[in-house]
């Protein structure tokens, strides 16, 4: 593998639209400290980049809901987020901002350069345009009815019910979610960015030179390509961003995709003059730290971009995780469902190597994984307790007790000693191996087994007993025990920083590169060890069941202020409600539409007819069991075709929080035809 000199290691930047969880960490930042702390403990030139995204859609959103403005929004989360990295122990070289002077001129010049190259196709096409708030409309900004569900709080880019995604033209009486009114079409024009123009390039360089990359990236990668890339808009009509730098370009600012990334190079910029030397220097190797929904944007839109540019390098790796589910479900930040970095910090004040321990011991490198507290009670216990603190904790106590914190000189080692100081170069190979390769759950389980070896070195060995009898065999016994915690120290600092430092500080030696990692003497016979601590605490059951109630009283707010239960709609007219005839009806056959999910065909027995009418509802009703069912049917609904049939009404349903779907059934026996009102 080709030689570096020196590191780039970016994490993404996070939203500054809500606080930290256990998914941002075990996704992104935790592997990427790990790899930075790692890489400066082997002396290698690294630098650390991240700060907030603070552009985008759904901040504006966040800021219209609050009544505040978008810039209180990104420095409240700001702060918030750098500070809770800072007590989490992850060590950023800058934490910057995209609202930052800087970012804003990288980010402009960045794309005036490919505008003067000729690297855009500026095209004008119709939008959605909210004619009272007299604004453009993004995706979000519009609801109306997801064509497939009949969702009628469908998002212009995705139905949550249905899990559709959609464009806002499917959305059926779309209105704007700012003024309430419905939206009309009107012609705007945006740049884009051609990424077909770049097919060729991305082909080879991802499919052919990156084979070593992860295979969930490059997997997502290759698929992309063989779609066929398409040009993509890098500007919006918003005024919340970057402004497009044109004099012909009022009211537009750059798409938050298109200047995130950049991010990166401006926060380079406020870090070091020597900026340049990171990004435009063949000799730096680059890696962008992500989390899998990021993929595209890392590895194709980001990387055919700085091909556009031209005098940037591209990332070497792009190791990006899957996600972190909490208690069997997705951690969503609008539901509540979530671990949040600053409440955990509060509430397990010294304990952050805890939660970065569990984070990376089950990290989701390879598929989506699940945190549960009781696991990380087991892990702190059975663990860092039980193995990694109890054997320093040994080592410590008896070189007290029998060398008044004098580390003995060894005497002559047995086979078993020899065996055991044998197995650390092994193990330190093995962590660098898995380290090297992204790999961190393995490289933690292997530092892990030094704890292990340790442990059961002390148990076999039993100082404790012979100390009478052979008080040479103990010093030899001590001697190796605290070598091993000493390589602990250093071995496990990128993973556990906090309680690699406390162990170093009771062992009274100062910081220790990597390389020394091993060597027999790393504290020499003779050193006095210094002050003792516990280096880990069991964690009671009752913190768990207190982490456990808080999240359930979460579900608990879900259901009743309502995770599905809408809020009432405006009023409307009598007049308005009578004009919809609804009638009680039979279904009188159902199938399954061919090569849909969801859709039923219905004939019903309406009394005045029998109609055909398509339904949503294939999920939820297997067709043999709902044929002689008596439902309530809106008749004089607009015929509309769906799937080529043409469907003439629709049957009332009533959907409960948790999305469960029943017929509006007649309480009792009533012929067909008669008139719901
Ligand atoms: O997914 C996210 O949280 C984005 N804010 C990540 C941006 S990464 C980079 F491009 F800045
Ligand atoms: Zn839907």
């Amino acid at each position: 593998m080709k030689e570096f000199k020196r590191y780039l290691i970016t994490s993404a930047l996070p939203y500054a639209n809500g606080p930290i969880h256990i998914g941002h960490l075990a996704g992104v930042y935790l592997p990427s400290d790990i790899y930075t702390r790692y890489l400066r403990l082997r002396k290698r030139e690294v630098i650390h980049i991240c700060g907030s995204d603070e552009h985008g859609v759904p901040i504006t959103i966040k800021a219209r809901q609050e009544g505040v403005t978008p810039s209180q929004i990104v420095d409240r989360y700001h702060d918030l987020n750098k500070s809770s990295f800072e007590r989490f122990g992850i060590t950023f070289d800058i934490y910057s901002r995209t609202s930052s002077a800087v970012h804003y001129e990288t980010a402009a010049q960045f794309f005036k350069t490919l505008h003067d190259k000729g690297e855009f196709i500026e095209k004008t096409t119709p939008q959605y345009y909210d004619p009272e708030a007299k604004q453009f409309l993004a995706d979000r900004y519009i609801q109306g009815t997801c064509p497939h569900c009949s969702n009628e709080n469908a998002y212009g880019d995705q139905c949550e019910k249905c899990g559709s995604s959609l464009n806002a033209t499917d959305l059926i009486n779309p209105r704007s979610t700012i003024s309430g009114s419905t939206p009309v079409m009107k012609d705007t024009k945006h740049w884009f960015l051609p990424l077909d123009k770049y097919e060729p390039f991305l082909r080879k360089w991802i499919l052919e030179e990156k084979k070593d990359w992860k295979s969930n990236v490059y997997g997502q990668c290759k698929s992309w390509l063989d779609q066929g890339l398409q040009p993509r808009a890098v500007s919006r009509d918003l005024d919340w961003g970057v402004p497009v730098p044109l004099d012909n370009a009022k009211g537009k600012v750059l798409y938050v995709w298109f200047d995130a990334p950049i991010g990166y190079i401006s926060a380079t910029k406020e870090l070091t003059p020597d900026w340049e030397k990171f990004w435009k220097d063949n000799d730096t190797r680059m890696i962008h730290f992500i989390g899998k929904d990021n993929i595209v944007f890392h590895c194709i839109v980001f990387p055919a971009m700085l091909n556009a540019e031209g005098s940037y390098i591209l990332p070497d790796n792009v190791p990006a995780n899957e996600f972190l589910n909490l208690e069997n479900d997705k951690i969503s930040t609008s539901r509540n469902w979530a671990v949040w970095l600053h409440e955990y910090l509060d509430e397990f004040p010294g304990k952050q190597d805890v939660l970065r321990y569990v984070l990376c011991a089950n990290a989701p490198e390879t598929k989506d994984n699940d945190f549960t507290w009781k696991d990380f009670q087991t892990r702190n216990n059975n663990e860092l307790v039980a193995i990694y603190g109890n054997f320093v904790n040994r080592a410590i106590v008896l070189t007290n007790k029998y060398f008044k914190g004098r580390v003995p000189e060894p005497g002559e080692m047995n086979e078993y000693d020899l065996r055991v100081l044998d197995e650390i170069p092994v193990i330190r190979q093995n962590i660098e191996d898995n380290l090297d390769n992204f790999r961190f759950r393995e490289a933690l389980k292997a530092a892990m087994n030094l704890a292990r070896l340790g442990n059961k070195y002390l148990a076999d060995t039993e100082p404790w007993k012979i100390f009478k009898s052979e008080p040479d065999r103990v010093k030899t016994i001590l001697n190796i025990a605290l070598q091993l915690s000493a390589t602990l120290s250093v071995l496990t600092e990128p993973f556990l920083p906090d309680s690699a430092d406390r162990l170093k500080h009771f062992l009274n030696m100062g910081a220790t590169p990597w390389d020394r990692a091993g060597e027999k003497e790393l504290l020499p016979a003779g050193h006095i060890i210094g002050d003792r601590g516990l280096l880990f605490e069991k964690i009671a059951d009752e913190e768990i069941e207190n982490q456990l109630n808080k999240l359930l009283a979460t579900k608990g707010e879900n259901m009743t202020a309502g995770r599905s239960l809408q809020p009432p709609k405006d009023n409307i007219s009598y007049e308005q409600f009578a004009e919809m005839d609804i009638r009680t009806g039979t279904i009188t056959s159902a199938e399954k539409v061919s090569k849909t999910k969801k859709l039923l065909k219905l004939t019903i027995d309406t009394g005045i007819d029998t109609r055909t009418v398509v339904s949503g509802i294939a999920e939820y009703f297997e067709p043999g069991a709902i044929i002689g069912k008596q439902v309530s049917v809106l008749v004089n609904l607009e015929p509309r075709k769906i799937r080529g049939i043409e469907s003439k009404g629709m049957i009332l349903m009533a959907e409960d929080p948790d999305g469960n779907l029943e017929f509006v059934v007649p309480g009792g026996n009533i012929e067909n035809g008669s008139v719901v009102k």
